[in-house]
């Protein structure tokens, strides 16, 4: 039940602030400043407070500030609040920081029917620089077994990183992955994995989300832009090549949760292959029974696993109570886990173990 003092005012307004001080950590002023000044304007019972307040009393790990700034920067991106557009670089606005703040609470206030329904739309951050994170799982899976993968994704959105082994990564040195790829990781390693085996065939890319993005519509397009952050014209960049692959490289999302998915996925390994499933950045959004039905999908089909069907399951999250973010590997036949790298929650400062 949602509060409407002001305790709840100064519960949704310190949430605003923890991820403004996350947005300028990560290497994103702007939305640090929108942020700043909506949770003043909450604090005050402004309009900000007025969209926010439903979400009083909701979970610290709910994505709240990443939902307004989302919903805002669709308003910018669909030419809807051309006052607040001069201060996002995402749609060329040269105007920087001074007056942002007042121009986001004004877009807030003209806009709150439609923001009130934007908000409370999940999380859609398909951060394709994550694969960089990833990559290091998926090569060491294909280097103990030689086989094919059959790579399964939980939480998988637009399903960018579905499309892993189609993007080029490179670091001074070294690269990875096709030299004609349309999008080109670069820079985003501090220490990159063995690039062995050169090339992975997948034999199978399928992913699962209850609110999946269609990457294919202008729509579904539109929602992945507008999570990423709008003076951070590097991840922006990125996103429209990774879209451009994905049009060209097949996909299925399916519309499901976890808890049915995975255990449907896993009834069968399938020999010849080695399946791998994967996850970044979710394990904030799933429940406990979420959570139990997927380690006894894993556990039930790892029992089952044979050097002919092997099973992997690859994460990237939080170490939970720290700033860490890492990947972990846990493979069987066996179920040993090895930590495969470190990373920022954007997947830059990738170190392979
Ligand atoms: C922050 S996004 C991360 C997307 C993608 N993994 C990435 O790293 O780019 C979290 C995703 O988890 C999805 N999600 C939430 N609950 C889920 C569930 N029960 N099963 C599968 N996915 C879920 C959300 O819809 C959202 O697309």
């Amino acid at each position: 039940m949602a509060g409407t003092g002001a305790d709840a005012r100064e519960q949704v307004a310190g949430r605003l602030l923890r991820q403004a001080g996350a947005c300028e950590r990560l290497g994103s002023p702007l939305s640090g400043l929108l942020l700043r000044a909506a949770a003043e304007d909450v604090a005050a019972g402004g309009p900000t407070w007025a969209v926010l307040a439903p979400h009083a009393g909701g979970h610290r790990d709910d994505a709240l500030g990443l939902r307004l700034l989302a919903a805002v920067h669709r308003l910018v991106l669909e030419r809807r609040a051309p006052a607040l557009a001069v201060h996002y670089p995402s749609v060329g606005g040269t105007a920087g920081p001074r007056g942002a703040g007042a121009a986001f609470l004004a877009a807030v206030a003209d806009h709150a029917a439609a923001l009130r329904d934007l908000v409370a739309r999940p999380c859609q951050t398909n951060e394709v620089a994550r694969a960089a994170a990833l990559l290091g799982g998926f090569l060491a899976v294909a280097r103990a077994t030689r086989l094919p993968l059959r790579v399964l994704e939980i939480g998988a959105s637009g399903g960018l990183l579905l499309r892993w082994d189609r993007y080029r990564y490179t670091a001074p040195g070294w690269s990875w992955g096709p030299a004609d790829s349309g999008l080109t990781l670069d820079g985003l390693f501090a220490r990159p994995p063995a690039p062995d085996p050169p090339a992975v065939p997948v034999a199978e890319r399928r992913g699962c989300d209850p609110t999946p993005v269609d990457v294919g519509t202008q729509e579904g397009r539109t929602t992945l832009t507008a999570s990423v952050w709008p003076d951070q014209t590097d991840r922006l960049a990125r996103l429209r090549q990774a879209l451009a692959v994905a049009a060209a490289v097949p996909a299925a999302v399916d519309r499901e949760g976890v808890a049915t998915w995975l255990p449907a996925r896993l009834a069968d390994l399938v020999p010849g292959t080695a399946t791998v499933v994967y996850q970044s950045i979710v394990e904030q959004y799933l429940d406990d029974d979420q959570r139990a039905a997927r380690t006894a999908a894993l556990d039930a089909a790892g029992a089952r696993a044979t050097a002919a069907a092997p099973l992997a399951w690859l994460r990237f999250e939080p170490i939970p109570g720290t700033p860490d973010f890492v990947v972990d590997l846990r493979t069987w036949p066996g179920g040993t886990t090895a930590r495969v790298a470190t990373a920022t929650p954007h997947g830059a400062a990738v170190v392979a173990r």
